[in-house]
Formats: C-alpha cells, structure tokens, sequence
C-alpha cells in the first residue's frame, strides 16, 4: 500500500503521516516514510531522535554527483536523469520504533518541471521506492504532485488530499486533485482535519466537490499539545480514544483496498 499525503500549507498532513505510520507500525507492518516536503518536519513528528541531525538526501552533494553526474544547484549541466538508487534506501533511512524514514529535502529551484541533479536523484528514489518496495509506504509531500509522474501515478494506491474548515484548502484539494488526475493517479481521496463542529464538517461536505472524505479528525487538544510540549503522535494518539478511534476508521478505509 503506498499513500502520498497532501494539502495546503499547515492543514496537517505531516500529522496525518505520522499517525498513519504509528498506527500501521504498531499492527506489525513494515513502515517506510517519505518526507519529500522541502520544509521537512516528519521525524519529529514520528519520535526520532535529533531529527535536526538527519541529513536530507538533497544536501548529499557528493552522492547526487556520484549519482547523477552533476553537482547540486548546477543549471545547464547535463546530468543523469535515470541515476542507480537501488542501494540507496538502505544506505540513507533512518529507523525508529518499526518505521523507517528516508528525508529528501527542498530542491532550492523549486517548482514542477525542476531541472536540477538534486531534484532527478529525488525523483528516481521514490520512483523505485514506489515500484519496488513492500512496505507501506507514505509520503509527506507539500501541496503538489512535485517528485511523482506518470510511471508512478499506478503505483501511488491513494492520494489523501488533507482539508479542514476553510475553503483555501479546500481549493487546493481541488487544484491537487487536477494535477493529480493529469499525471493518471486515480484515487484521489481526502481527509477533513480540525474538525470542531459538525457545522465544520458540512461546510466541508458542501464546497468539496466530486472528492470522496474517507474519513475526519476532530481538533484534538492532544495534536495541538504536541508542538506545546514536544511530544510525538504516538504519545498523543494513546492518550486520545477519539483520535485513536478516527484514525482507525480511516485506516479500515484505505484497506478496503486489498494492496
Ligand atoms: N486534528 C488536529 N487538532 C489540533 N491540531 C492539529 C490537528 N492537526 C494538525 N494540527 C496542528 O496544526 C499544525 C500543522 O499541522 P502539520 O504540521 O501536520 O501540517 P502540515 O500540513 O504538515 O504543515 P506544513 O505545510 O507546514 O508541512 C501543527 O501545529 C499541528 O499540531
Ligand atoms: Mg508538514
């Protein structure tokens, strides 16, 4: 089962990763974390230690030239565009508690169609990781189909679009789903977020179009703790019935898809 995780800035994708991943690693699933938004913030969100300290794989300048043929941040360059990544998950992933975490960090010229080393070694991995892995595998991506392309879009089993109350996220859900479909990934789904009222649900439920909900968290007090007190989503799922319950109900959702 492979997932990517997107939305608007700050609507709670990196959470929602996390807590998918704790939840999947808990019933004895092999884990592995993509975090391929720029601003990577996963691994604290899923309890490492010192994510400070993880390198990105976009920073590796020695090895996205011994890869790729180019040095990082070179325009104009030729590079490889189909560098050797088979042995790359296992030299760069970080483990902690059953989920392995590969960081790949921001590409500095941004952008889709992003010409640049860095961006072509970022793209070949997940492509493989994609294709080839057996774990379950999500991805934490900014608000964008970057890094994914149409020899992946099969592989990608959902792509969660995260909206909460509010209609900016829910145009970029929309906007999501268009790339997304232009590229061939077919299920596109979301997750509604911060959800306080049912009234936040329904305004939801009434500007979302033609994307199914496959289920919602509520604002929870112990998510919102999380920054506040420097825990992880685990530590604040088992002290919540609710989240727990709700991620559960997603996560039964996903795998009414026998992938
Ligand atoms: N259900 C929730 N209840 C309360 N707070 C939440 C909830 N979901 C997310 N948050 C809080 O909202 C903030 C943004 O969440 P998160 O970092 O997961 O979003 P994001 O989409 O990954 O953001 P970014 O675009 O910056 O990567 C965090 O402070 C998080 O703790
Ligand atoms: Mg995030």
């Amino acid at each position: 089962m492979k997932i990517a995780i997107t939305g608007k800035g700050g609507v709670g994708k990196t959470t929602i990763a996390s807590l998918l991943a704790h939840s999947w690693a808990k019933t004895g699933y092999k884990v592995l974390a993509i975090d391929s938004d720029p601003v990577s913030s996963l691994a604290g969100a899923l309890g490492f230690h010192h994510p400070d300290r993880i390198i990105p794989l976009s920073e590796m300048s020695d090895l996205i030239e011994e890869r790729t043929g180019a040095k990082p941040g070179a325009i104009g360059q030729m590079f490889r565009l189909n560098p050797k990544v088979e042995d790359l998950p296992d030299k760069i992933a970080c483990q902690h508690d059953n989920i392995k975490l590969i960081v790949m960090g921001g590409v500095k010229t941004g952008g889709s169609g992003c010409a640049c080393p860095e961006s072509a070694l970022i793209k070949a991995l997940i492509r493989h990781l994609l294709l080839e892995s057996n774990e379950r595998v999500i991805i934490d991506m900014e608000a964008g189909v970057e890094h994914l392309g149409r020899s992946t879009a099969d592989a990608v089993h959902y792509m969660i679009a995260v909206v909460e109350p509010g209609l900016r996220s829910i145009q970029t859900a929309q906007r999501i789903k268009t790339l997304a479909q232009q590229i061939g990934i077919k299920n596109i789904v979301a997750v509604a977020n911060k959800i306080k009222s049912s009234e936040d649900y329904q305004f939801i439920l009434k500007y979302l179009d033609k994307i199914e909900i496959i289920g919602n968290l509520s604002w929870s007090e112990s998510i919102a703790n999380i920054d506040k007190f420097a825990i992880n989503h685990k530590e604040a799922v088992e002290s919540d019935l609710r989240l727990k319950q709700e991620v559960k109900t997603i996560i039964e959702h996903l795998e009414r898809k026998d992938v």
